[in-house]
């Protein structure tokens, strides 16, 4: 499945997000691949309702790694999934770096969110100093095998992964379509291994890092290259609908 997701971060009040989901709802009537939007926990049961007739899907940017209970401040998946939400974003770098979420924790967390019926967008991707030892392969490898492939087959159906280089995450530094092609092809090889062909073949791979208006068509020309996660462009109505229509 070809598919444009948004991650809007800790960007925008419910109003403003409620304005731009109105503008995108408007514009995106018959798209040619799956749209998401990724937004706050707050967002998420008027952006769903908002957005109920569209094709647009709506994604949450985390959900908690315990079923229920006393736990203050954590939202469940449980609770995304009542929203209207379809989609949740996991194992995203910002998430790994400064909530020390490890493989063990996203395990759980994905466990959680596809047994409530959501499905997981799961990001893996290398940060700059493994890249320049050359070590990406290795980095996204113990990344799914530490979170995601002990899922059954079944759940995996449910499961979009999205390569997110963190040197290329809002640094204006995108990786090349071949840095991408090169290393998209590589993690569709370990799904087949672990999967199936036909499996790793029907698996979304999205780009994400500085993906933009004017770099998302050369990127989404690349052959293992399904889509994009896009967390800054995804801010600005113009921008994300002109990546949507170079996918
Ligand atoms: P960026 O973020 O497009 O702003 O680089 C992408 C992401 O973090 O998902």
């Amino acid at each position: 499945m070809k598919m444009v997701a948004g991650n809007w971060k800790m960007n925008k009040t419910l109003q403003e997000g409620v304005a731009l989901a109105t503008e995108l709802k408007e514009a995106v009537k018959n798209p040619n691949c799956a749209v998401v939007i990724g937004t706050p926990f707050i967002h998420l049961a008027t952006v769903a309702e908002l957005l109920k007739d569209s094709p647009i899907a709506v994604a949450a940017e985390n959900c908690a790694d315990k079923e229920k209970g006393a736990y203050t401040g954590e939202v469940s998946a449980a609770m995304v999934r009542s929203t209207g939400a379809e989609y949740c974003i996991l194992g995203h770098s910002e998430r790994r770096a400064y909530y020390h979420e490890d493989y063990a924790i996203l395990r759980e967390k994905t466990q959680l969110a596809l047994a409530n019926g959501l499905k997981v967008i799961f990001c893996i991707g290398e940060v700059k100093e493994e890249r320049e030892a050359g070590k990406q392969n290795e980095v996204v490898k113990a990344q799914l095998e530490g979170s995601v492939f002990n899922l059954t087959a079944e759940e995996w159906k449910n499961v979009v992964l999205a390569y997110e280089p963190v040197w290329a995450i809002g640094t204006g530094l995108t990786a090349t379509p071949e840095q991408a092609q090169e290393i998209h092809a590589y993690i569709r090889g370990l799904v087949a291994q672990r999967y199936g062909q036909e499996v790793a073949d029907a698996t979304t791979i999205l780009y994400g890092g500085s993906c933009n208006e004017k770099n998302a068509a050369e990127l989404f020309a690349c052959p293992d290259i399904d889509g994009g996660l896009i967390g800054g462009a995804a801010l600005v109505a113009e921008k994300f609908l002109a990546i949507i229509a170079a996918r």
